[in-house]
């Protein structure tokens, strides 16, 4: 089966803009399948540096296509904005971007209500990244969304819009006191966008399915990670779409049986922006020194990223939740230069010691995580090509992670350029996979 989704095991930043772009190499087809301009894909390649919000991270190779599918949010001046960036590096878009017709879109009273409910929630606000996403994602289940579709015909789209906008002017008056939207210029704005919109618009679910049928390889890029999902994650500090594996089938509308494969993608340690339990923050030293070397500013908002050690407890839940066939380490790189690594493998709460992730905030707020450590490496690996080319130490931390999470560790990314990876690493990390698997006792 041709399928293969690509995941954030964390709470999101964990590189998979240059996993995707790497994995595109061999691949027909890449498809977004949920959030919208709240990501950020950072991809390095030509001694440039380029962020994609909603594009997805295969557009730099000429022969793939990119799909953004009916589960993504779609900000239509963002999205225009980025196409223009993608066209002037010189990269063409035309017959390789396509848009769901289905997807909804991010109207600029989504961003105004996500800011004022935000600062209505004060110390409880959950630190969004302010593009809108929840009000979106709030309209379409509330089936009052707006869709790609609806731009393509004026009549509806003014219909819609007034309504729209008439019932957020209410909300924001009557109940934030806020400033209100001014209708006529939000139409006038947007019914501009049915032409300019038009030619990458298309019915991508039927699109994928038969590329499926075809036998094409398709993958489904996550956005965000595992632990931000509006299920699973750390509610109600998550975002409001579903980027673990299952929502790659209702975000695309492909069959879960053409999925074949799921890899998660892991930091070598533990990073969060935005409010919401983090067990194994690192307040200090060591945590300022995660930031600085590992960059750790949100490629979407600029904010500075929380830093933690690893959390094999909660990445043990990704895998159980998303099933993960294999995984990219990234970021090792970062650790270099440290003496002592931890990695948290159980949380005591109560007294009691258990590997169960308990996703619900009250409890995850208190847990105290139990750490193994390990010796560090001094060494810079950022140029290692090859498994063996890291330090012996490197190696046990890898292994102690694969054998954890029973799942093998493939990828080893160990810088941001695309030549900074290790391939087909589980062969020679000769980790032990016949313990049990990897689900939460
Ligand atoms: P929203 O997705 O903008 O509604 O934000 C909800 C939560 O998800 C906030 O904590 C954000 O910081 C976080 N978040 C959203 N997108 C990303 C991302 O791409 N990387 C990391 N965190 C994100």
């Amino acid at each position: 089966m041709p399928v293969t989704v690509v995941i954030g095991s964390q709470w999101g930043d964990e590189g998979k803009g240059k996993v995707v772009d790497l994995l595109s190499e061999k691949i027909d087809i890449v498809a977004r399948y949920q959030g919208g301009a709240n990501a950020g894909h950072t991809i390095c390649f030509d001694e440039k540096t380029f962020v994609l919000h909603l594009v997805p991270s295969g557009i730099f190779h000429e022969g793939v296509t990119c799909v953004i599918g009916n589960g993504v949010v779609i900000d239509p001046v963002a999205l225009m904005r980025e196409v223009q960036t993608i066209k002037d590096l010189g990269f063409s878009v035309d017959g390789r971007l396509l848009i769901s017709h289905n997807a909804h879109l991010i109207m600029p009273y989504h961003k105004r209500i996500e800011e004022v409910r935000e600062r209505a929630r004060d110390e409880g606000a959950i630190g969004t990244t302010g593009r809108g996403i929840g009000p979106a994602y709030v309209d379409k289940f509330a089936r009052t969304g707006i869709r790609v579709v609806d731009l393509l015909d004026r009549d509806v789209l003014r219909k819609k819009l007034t309504a729209s906008i008439e019932e957020k002017n209410a909300i924001l008056r009557s109940v934030y006191g806020a400033e209100v939207l001014d209708v006529d210029a939000i139409i006038d704005e947007y019914v501009e966008f049915d032409k300019i919109i038009d030619p990458f618009v298309t019915d991508t679910t039927q699109y994928l399915c038969s590329a499926i049928a075809e036998g094409k390889r398709v993958m489904a890029e996550g956005a965000q990670g595992s632990l931000l999902d509006v299920d699973f994650g750390t509610y109600p500090f998550v975002t409001s779409s579903h980027p673990t594996a299952g929502g790659c089938c209702t975000g695309l509308g492909i069959p879960p049986t053409s999925v074949d494969s799921v890899i998660g993608i892991v930091k070598a340690y533990s990073t969060r922006v935005g409010n919401g339990p983090f067990p194994t923050e690192l307040e200090d030293e060591t945590g300022e020194r995660l930031r600085a070397t590992g960059h750790e500013f949100g490629a979407t908002t600029g904010r500075p990223r929380r830093c933690g050690w690893l959390d094999l407890v909660a990445l043990n839940y990704a895998s159980m939740i998303n099933g993960f066939t294999e995984l990219c380490i990234t970021k090792l790189d970062v650790l270099s230069g440290l003496d002592e690594i931890r990695v948290c493998v159980a949380y005591r709460y109560n007294g009691k010691v258990s590997t169960r992730f308990p996703s619900e905030v009250q409890t995850l707020t208190n847990v105290e995580p139990v750490y193994e450590s390990f010796p560090g490496w001094a060494e810079d690996i950022s140029s290692a090509s090859n498994l063996n080319d890291l330090p012996a130490n490197a190696i046990s931390y890898l292994r102690f992670v694969s054998e954890y999470l029973q799942v093998p560790i493939e990828t080893v990314s160990t810088g941001p350029k695309r030549a900074q990876t290790v391939t087909g690493a589980a062969r020679e990390l000769k980790a032990d996979l016949s313990r049990r698997p990897a689900v939460a006792p």
